[in-house]
């Protein structure tokens, strides 16, 4: 009954035409992330199911991220850079590790976001934006009969020591913020003195920036020094955090995104890039509690998310302190003069 089905006297027609023909390589594309890694994971799962290309992740913080794409740059292997601070990213456009790429989706983007495309010649583009401050567990805080911080100076209090946590400016995109924050906000030579003040109370640098607010929702650390996001995050989670936007007034970041220069799969690198800058893909960053505000103007806001035009923000001067010799110089006088300093 199935021998003269015409599909099986076609068979053999086809399967001809598909030796003769090269078989089609199934897309691909090796995305590098640097934002949290449930986000990481929702942008990866997400994509693949939205247009079939087979992603390979790697999450590391933002500046071991621009170390490996520096590193691997005479046989680069990732495609995308997707997250971190924008100061790293700035700086891998300022190395030549970064392609240029306008993306028809710019048009939708905050003048921010457009701003940070056109300081880094077209080769970044801000994806989201979010204020530094820092957070801390109020059980832990009150156990420890410690008052309640509110300001960058109070966190010098000798009371506080051994109570506060941030991340190695050199891993960290945090961090770095914190560092180019507080030189911008004091002036270098005063800003200096208040990191080797700060290096007294550090109980741990650690490599992601987010992980000090981690610490501090389980209740193995007091303040964490992170974006007031990351902070929320603990917050909505369920846990005892307090969020701070410390009284002096404070830096913010402009979230990256990058397409790697020499990539094996440039066409895929440019999917993610347009898919990425969509309302409907950024609206979803919420579903794992991010709650940066989005480049795209109709992503929609969270309610939980810190209100940017409450908080007193620096002018944070991203071309500068994005800027390949003014972020080595400003890593290298924290290694030698405050990191080596006994606690
Ligand atoms: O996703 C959380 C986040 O704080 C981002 O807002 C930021 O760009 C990134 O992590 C920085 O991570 P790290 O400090 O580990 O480089």
């Amino acid at each position: 009954m199935f021998r003269n089905h015409p599909s099986l006297l076609l068979a053999p027609v086809v399967l001809a035409a598909s030796l003769s023909t090269p078989v089609q390589a199934a897309e691909k594309l090796t995305y590098y992330c640097s934002a949290e890694p449930d986000w990481c994971d929702l942008m990866a799962t997400s994509f693949e199911e939205a247009t079939g290309i087979k992603v390979s992740m790697t999450r590391k913080s933002s500046g071991e991220t621009l170390a490996q794409i520096k590193a691997e740059s005479s046989n680069p292997k990732g495609d995308i850079w997707w997250g971190g601070t924008g100061d790293p990213h700035l700086q891998a456009t300022e190395e030549g590790l970064a392609e240029e790429y306008i993306s028809p989706m710019r048009g939708e983007q905050n003048d921010w976001a457009i701003r940070q495309a056109e300081s880094g010649g077209n080769q970044t583009i801000g994806i989201y934006s979010g204020a530094l401050g820092y957070g801390y567990n109020e059980e832990v805080l009150k156990a420890n009969n410690l008052p309640e911080p509110a300001c960058w100076k109070d966190l010098l209090k000798p009371e506080y020591k051994g109570h506060v946590q941030m991340a190695n400016p050199n891993s960290s995109g945090t961090a770095y913020t914190t560092l180019a924050t507080i030189v911008q906000l004091f002036g270098e030579d005063e800003g200096f003195e208040f990191m080797k003040g700060l290096h007294k109370n550090i109980n741990q640098y650690t490599k992601s920036g987010s992980a000090p607010i981690k610490a501090a929702a389980r209740g193995e650390n007091t303040i964490g020094i992170v974006f007031m996001h990351d902070a929320v995050k603990q917050a909505a989670s369920g846990f005892p955090i307090k969020v701070v936007a410390p009284c002096e007034g404070t830096g913010y970041e402009v979230g990256g995104m990058t397409i790697i220069k020499g990539g094996r799969n440039p066409e895929s690198a440019r999917k993610f890039y347009d898919w990425a800058l969509t309302a409907d893909v950024q609206s979803r960053s919420v579903e794992v509690k991010s709650f940066q505000v989005m480049s795209n103007k109709s992503a929609v806001p969270s309610p939980q998310a810190p209100d940017l035009a409450s908080i007193k923000l620096i002018d944070y001067d991203f071309e500068k302190y994005g800027s390949s010799a003014e972020r080595k110089r400003l890593l290298k006088k924290w290694d030698d003069e405050v990191s080596v300093l006994p606690q």
